[in-house]
């Protein structure tokens, strides 16, 4: 009869069992153990493939440390789950290394986050790395990878972030990155991108952050963009988006950050831009559009940078700008403004840079701007401005940038501008403007 024996005991006296137990049980315990062993192992050699390929190691992150002479858990930017002892995190940011993506890396198949932005990795990315089925974050910014993005992006289910941004893809975006149902982050800016944007990555409704700013993507705006209704930061600036800007904007009302700059656009700006409350940045520059700046500017409370330079803008800035007391950047220049420099400008307390450059604003420098002390940069050249710069201009004691080059200033130079100890830049040229020096002789400034 067969007596029931603890395993420790089992071990002890194997002879205690019928030698087919004994058999049976070993066969067990060393396939769960060389099984467990063989995955560790998978991993270690995994990590040692991937350092193989590493051509270049400034600094001896992984020359030094990455040694077999100790677990392959403690090694640096390597994250290891608590009871597997499988790689579930790899970063290796800004170490400098210059290399290839080797294909074993693929056979880390615990590894959820693998972040190696900032480095100097180049060639194109191995299919292998799709087996890779639990990834979350994948973080390749800043290097050199070339080639198409690859369609097989697409395969990773769990992806919340996919960074490519400032490598050398090229192409198409892939359609198949619409299958991200997951996707939050998607940074592609700074490639070579060519085409639309496909429909398919509109179905990616829980993207925050959607960037493909600087790369030769043509086409309108798509419509469709009204279903990712959470984003908080789109940038399409840097491209060759043309046609207007689309209404549906104004129904992506979680929207901090909006970059259409550096685009094609024309058409007026949309009165549904009123509707984006949150809106801390806008950024409308370098394109063709026209019409005048709407009223509605004055419900974005929020709003701390306006960029709507080099466009084709007219009419006079609304009186509602005054609303905008968060404003710290306004630069308006180079358009076809028209009327006065308002003295509700002075309301903008967390005003630090102004360009109103190269527009046709006439009147006088309102002496509302001695209330913006933190002033650092005025710049209001290529105007028709009439009258004396204002002495209140002396409380600026911040101030670095002060061009008023090409106006109608007539008076004198006031000699407060001499404590203006941080200015760095002072045009005051082809104005009217007169000068008292010591020895009582006046210095015009149109010679
Ligand atoms: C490798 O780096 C990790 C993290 O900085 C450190 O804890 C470990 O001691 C290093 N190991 C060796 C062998 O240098
Ligand atoms: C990787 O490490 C860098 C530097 O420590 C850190 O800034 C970055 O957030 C890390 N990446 C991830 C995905 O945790
Ligand atoms: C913008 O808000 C107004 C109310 O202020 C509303 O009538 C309109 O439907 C909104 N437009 C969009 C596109 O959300
Ligand atoms: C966009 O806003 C309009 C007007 O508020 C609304 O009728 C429409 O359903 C919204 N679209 C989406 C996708 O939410």
């Amino acid at each position: 009869m067969m007596r029931l024996t603890p395993i420790s005991n089992l071990m002890e006296k194997p002879s205690f069992l019928p030698p087919f137990m004994f058999g049976l049980l070993f066969a067990t315990f060393g396939v769960i153990l060389s099984a467990k062993y063989s995955s560790i192992t998978v991993d270690q050699s995994a990590l040692l493939a991937l350092k193989s390929h590493i051509t270049h190691d400034p600094h001896n992150f992984l020359t030094t440390n990455w040694s077999t002479s100790t677990s392959f858990c403690s090694w640096i930017g390597v994250t290891c789950g608590s009871k597997h002892y499988r790689v579930t995190a790899l970063n290796l940011s800004s170490m400098d290394l210059t290399g290839t993506i080797s294909s074993q890396l693929g056979n880390l198949s615990f590894l959820a986050w693998l972040d190696i932005h900032q480095n100097s990795f180049l060639g194109s990315l191995p299919i292998e790395l799709t087996n890779l089925r639990r990834m979350k974050y994948l973080d390749f910014g800043n290097n050199s990878f070339n080639g198409e993005i690859p369609l097989w992006f697409g395969c990773f289910s769990k992806l919340q972030t996919l960074s490519l941004y400032l490598n050398n893809f090229i192409g198409v975006i892939p359609s198949t990155l619409g299958n991200l149902s997951k996707l939050e982050r998607l940074s592609l800016g700074g490639n070579q991108m060519t085409g639309r944007i496909p429909n398919s990555l509109f179905k990616c409704k829980e993207l925050k952050f959607l960037s493909l700013f600087n790369n030769s993507l043509e086409g309108s705006i798509p419509t469709e963009i009204e279903n990712l209704t959470l984003l908080k930061t789109l940038g399409l600036g840097i491209n060759h988006f043309k046609g207007e800007i689309p209404l549906v904007i104004g129904n992506l009302t979680s929207l901090l950050v909006l970059y259409l700059d550096n685009n094609k656009l024309t058409g007026e700006i949309p009165l549904v831009i009123g509707n984006l409350t949150s809106l801390q940045s806008l950024y409308l520059s370098y394109n063709k559009l026209t019409g005048e700046i709407p009223l509605v500017i004055g419900n974005l409370a929020s709003l701390q940078m306006l960029y709507l330079f080099n466009n084709r803008l007219t009419g006079e800035i609304p009186l509602v700008i005054g609303n905008l007391t968060s404003l710290r950047e306004l630069y308006l220049d180079n358009n076809k403004l028209t009327g006065e420099i308002l003295s509700v400008i002075g309301n903008l307390i967390s005003l630090t840079d102004i360009n109103l450059g190269l527009n046709y604003f006439t009147g006088e420098i309102p002496s509302t701007i001695g209330n913006l002390t933190i002033f650092e940069a005025i710049y209001i050249s290529n105007n028709n401005l009439l009258g004396e710069i204002p002495l209140v201009i002396g409380n600026l004691t911040s101030l670095r940038v002060l061009d008023l080059y090409n106006n109608k200033l007539t008076g004198e130079i006031p000699l407060v501008i001499g404590n203006l100890t941080s200015l760095r830049v002072l045009d005051l040229s082809n104005n009217k403007l007169t000068v008292l020096v010591c020895l009582g002789i006046y210095w015009n400034s149109t010679s």
